[in-house]
């Protein structure tokens, strides 16, 4: 199988930006007015984003994530999924999601060939939940979370952005959750990106603080494992099945590890996250590029991924919000 690789990282994930609409504000994603939306015009289409997959499958990528924006606003989303599920070397396909439109899509979702979903969820009190979507009811997540895990889009992870004086005082409460069965939730430090960059930083809580904070409610963490091959590392308290994962980019990059390219909703490839470099495929893709030449494209992408990000010298990318790149 050939493979991508850069120093010594074999890359095999594209996540794929579906939209970089929302129909939340989260406070730590977007201002409150939003982010004036791109056109449709600039929004690859479905054949166009399928034809990027195919490319990237023959050059050994072997799973995709939908994310948005909001990936579940984007009209016709389940007839993307069976378009990507039936793509071969594709065996995980994945989605991101708020949660809010997942039970009315989960069923659909399934049997078009989605495996799983990560939902993301940073409080589990109705009206913090209002203050930090801006738009959201809480009701409407864990409803989705309920359908997803009905569905079998499973493991369904939750992803809870840790910020101090917003949240950080919940961190217990989700970590007890995973005492029911079928809760696995992951912390994550928030990270500085665009113009929330100021913000974020007074937010950051080391995720050793929380691990701290869960062990002195609930007891010793024992090492776990949960598939998915990402960045987080899992843990479960004593007799549980459910898992609790850290994702630490700040206090402990895992850049060497990483495994992935993104693609944005204007056809953008993006290396890495945390670097404002992109290479435009979508001017490529409506000139008739050849998969050939696509593919070309991706391996200069890969070539250009840098070794690990330099938010510690306080270099931040300004380029787009996370909304436009989808995590
Ligand atoms: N830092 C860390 N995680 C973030 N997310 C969105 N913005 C940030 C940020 N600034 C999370 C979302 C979602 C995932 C795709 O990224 O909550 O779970
Ligand atoms: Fe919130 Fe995600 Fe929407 Fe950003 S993209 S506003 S984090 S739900």
């Amino acid at each position: 199988m050939p493979y991508l690789d850069n120093f010594d990282r074999p890359i095999s994930y594209l996540r794929v930006s579906v939209t970089d609409r929302c129909n939340l504000r989260c406070i730590y994603c977007m201002p409150p007015e939003g982010i004036p939306w791109r056109l449709h015009r600039e929004i690859l289409r479905y054949e166009e984003i399928e034809r990027v997959v195919r490319a990237a499958a023959s050059l050994g990528i072997s799973k995709v994530r939908l994310t948005g924006g909001e990936p579940l606003v984007r009209k016709g989303l389940v007839g993307l999924v069976s378009m990507i599920a039936r793509i071969p070397g594709i065996d995980d396909l994945a989605m991101t999601t708020n949660g809010i439109l997942l039970a009315r899509y989960a069923e659909e979702l399934k049997a078009a060939g989605l495996n799983r979903v990560n939902v993301s969820l940073d409080t589990l009190r109705p009206e913090r939940f209002r203050r930090i979507t801006r738009l959201g009811e809480l009701s409407d997540t864990l409803e989705g979370i309920a359908a997803g895990k009905d569905a079998g889009l499973v493991p369904v992870k939750v992803n809870t952005v840790v910020i101090r004086g917003l949240n950080d005082d919940e961190v217990v409460d989700f970590a007890r959750l995973t005492r029911a069965p079928d809760w696995h939730v992951r912390f994550i430090e928030v990270m500085p990106l665009g113009d929330n960059a100021d913000w974020a930083g007074n937010g950051y809580v080391p995720m050793g603080e929380v691990r701290e904070r869960i062990e002195r409610e609930l007891g010793e963490l024992i090492p776990a494992r949960l598939g998915g091959g990402g960045p987080a590392r899992y843990y479960r308290l004593l007799g549980t099945q459910g898992t609790i994962g850290f994702i630490t980019p700040i206090s402990e990059h895992f850049c060497y590890q990483c495994n992935r390219l993104r693609l944005t909703a204007d056809g953008k490839l993006r290396p890495c996250l945390l670097s404002d470099y992109e290479i435009n495929l979508r001017t490529p893709l409506r000139q008739g590029a050849t998969i050939e030449q696509i593919k070309c494209l991706i391996v200069e992408a890969v070539r250009a991924k840098p070794e690990r990000h330099h938010l510690s010298e306080q270099v931040i990318p300004q380029g787009r919000t996370m909304s436009e790149i989808g995590g």
